[in-house]
């Protein structure tokens, strides 16, 4: 279980409207995480259709690209041991109202479409993921100088 391990992290447009990127970042911050890329981004339609296309066939895909399309996208990748797994809990579950409290859309959402906040669900998708949203130019390789007092060791 490598502490390299990388997954694709989304504030969605509610998420940043509604001053969210601060909290959701200081959670990955503070669980131990390395960001290694980050940008602000509206990518367009196209794009949005690409990242959920295994979703296409479900009644409720057109209204999501439309939320999806409808204002910035905080997009990131997180880095860390089991970030991927890790990553899902930190989110909650994908119905804010059956996300516990002290998860990302326990605390902050409540309607399914309106849940602020993307994550990979393996690390099969979450490198798909990383490769559609981001150039490798755009991933930043450094050693946090936090790594030796989150892990035991490499
Ligand atoms: O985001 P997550 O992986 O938890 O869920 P998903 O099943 O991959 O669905 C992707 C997104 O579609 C969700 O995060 C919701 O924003 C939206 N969705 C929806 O609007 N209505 C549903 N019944 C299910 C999902
Ligand atoms: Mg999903």
């Amino acid at each position: 279980m490598s502490s390299s391990e990388q997954t694709f992290i989304a504030i969605k447009p509610d998420g940043v409207h509604r001053g969210l990127v601060g909290p959701i970042i200081t959670r990955f911050e503070q669980r131990g995480f390395k960001l290694v890329a980050i940008k602000l981004i509206s990518p367009g339609k196209e794009h949005l259709e690409k990242h959920y296309a295994d979703l296409a066939g479900k009644p409720f895909f057109p209204g999501l690209i439309e939320y999806m399309n409808s204002g910035p996208i905080c997009a990131m990748i997180w880095e860390g041991r089991e970030v991927v797994k890790t990553g899902r809990i930190l989110l909650g579950a994908t119905n804010p109202l059956a996300s516990a409290p002290g998860t990302i859309r326990g605390d902050y959402a409540i309607d399914v479409g309106r849940n602020v906040c993307h994550g990979s669900d393996s690390v099969e998708s979450a490198q798909k993921e990383i490769a559609l949203w981001f150039q490798d130019s755009e991933v930043v390789k450094y050693k946090s100088s936090q790594f030796d007092w989150v892990y035991e060791k490499p």
